[in-house]
């Protein structure tokens, strides 16, 4: 029996040692978690946790005998400090030294801080963990004025539930439109003006000078340009950090990331690594990345957990994501960018349409607005290299799915 250790205990561990166990493992599995929760579901938080419309206990990625019931050793609330790769061994906070055979590194990633005065002023928060949603719902029950920094996911979600909780929300984004890191500029056009349409105040091309504040508490976000925005609470959501120090430090490769290859590997043999935390190859798409995505962490878990058990089993699929926004569901899949035609299917003004980004005749991503059905087939055209002419995605007489 060798000793399994998992360092980071999100969405992605749960599902590696799960699939771990579910494979007939029976190895000794010791999972090692800086939160002092079991792994759980993050989407939420932005959206129905913070909303309230759902409990904590239905975040969980499996049930708390789970744990028990397969053995599974549990160390929360309890961080690894370093790694020595040549005792094999983690050191955690406590001074604690655990030894492993093989060491999966699923650390996640971490909130950019906003780096401007007043950032550290009581009513100003970010959203990464259950702790964070607590605290910004308990904060926000008896305020109005709330201040969204960053119009990607993150920040447009809690703008949407916000704005359901009857809060007055300005969101300021950096940038010339909304999600331009994920999206394209038409669907960034379109979730502009669902936005406003709900009475969110949304400023792009907005810099943030300073935020300004009464003992110690928030009162209002003073842009560049002068203008001051009334905050009670501020919530800022301007992109993560992969956290990969403790790898680096222990001289793992990493470059944006912890790099690993198609199977989860990183330079050194008994060392896996998965989820936000790295950088993989992708030989759909011909080039490394780094993804912020459940879909990411569960198939490198699953690879990860083959990759342990002996067995070779390369993750590359086509990347995808969701992000849901009052009562549209935003399912996306490939990446945006490097496209020179959208092709558009359906009608926005209906709610429900999709958008089929090419590069000549190659299809590179589909954006779905509440058409899980062209997202589904997206998914599968993009896995097979199969694509539709622009026509017969504009079509939508044509059956996608006759493609395959
Ligand atoms: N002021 C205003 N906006 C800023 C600033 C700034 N100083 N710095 C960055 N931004 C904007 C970016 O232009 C971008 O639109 O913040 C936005 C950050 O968006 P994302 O990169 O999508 O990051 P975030 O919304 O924080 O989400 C973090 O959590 O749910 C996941 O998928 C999500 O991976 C994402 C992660």
């Amino acid at each position: 029996m060798q000793k399994i250790l998992v360092i980071g205990a999100g969405h992605g561990a749960g599902q590696l040692l799960d699939s771990l166990r579910r494979a007939g493992c029976e190895d000794s599995l010791t999972l090692v978690g800086e939160e002092s929760w079991l792994p759980y579901q993050r989407p939420p938080l932005s959206k129905k946790f913070l909303s309230g419309e759902m409990s904590q206990e239905r975040l969980a990625f499996r049930p708390e005998d789970f744990y028990t019931r397969h053995q599974i050793d549990t160390r929360l609330s309890c961080r690894a400090v370093a790694l020595d790769r040549d005792a094999a061994r983690v050191e955690l906070c406590t001074g604690e030294l655990l030894p492993y055979d093989r060491l999966a590194i699923a650390t996640g990633a971490r909130v950019r801080k906003l780096a401007v005065p007043g950032a550290t002023l009581d009513g100003v928060h970010y959203l990464r963990g259950i702790d964070d949603a607590r605290r910004l719902r308990e904060d926000w029950i008896d305020k109005q004025e709330v201040c969204v920094i960053g119009g990607g996911f993150i920040g447009l979600e809690v703008a949407a539930s916000a704005r359901a909780l009857g809060k007055n929300v300005t969101v300021v984004e950096a940038m010339d439109r909304l999600m331009a890191r994920a999206v394209s500029p038409d669907l960034s056009e379109f979730f502009l003006a669902t936005h406003t349409a709900r009475g969110v105040r949304v400023l792009l091309n907005a810099g943030v000078e300073e935020l300004l504040g009464t003992e110690q508490r928030v009162d209002a976000v003073r842009l560049t340009d002068g203008r001051e925005i009334a905050a009670e609470v501020v919530l800022v959501g301007i992109g993560v950090l992969p956290n990969q120090e403790l790898a680096a430090r222990a001289g793992l490769a990493c470059d944006n990331g912890i790099l690993v290859n198609e199977f989860t590997q990183t330079s050194d043999d008994r060392i896996v690594a998965l989820g936000d935390c790295t950088n993989h190859p992708n030989a759909l798409l011909g080039r490394r990345l780094r993804l912020e995505s459940v879909h990411n962490a569960v198939e490198q878990a699953r690879t990860a957990a083959a990759n342990l058990m002996g067995q070779k089993l390369a993750y590359n699929q086509p990347p995808w994501f969701w992000s849901d926004q009052f009562e549209y569901k935003l399912q996306m899949v490939g990446l945006s960018e490097g496209f020179d035609q959208v092709v558009m299917r359906g009608e926005p003004e209906t709610g429900k349409f999709s958008l089929f980004c090419f590069h000549g005749d190659q299809l590179l991503a589909v954006e779905s607005v509440n058409s899980p059905g062209d997202h589904m087939v997206g998914r599968k055209l993009l896995a097979a290299c199969r694509y539709p002419t622009h026509q017969q995605a504009a079509d939508r007489d044509f059956v996608l799915k006759n493609l395959l």
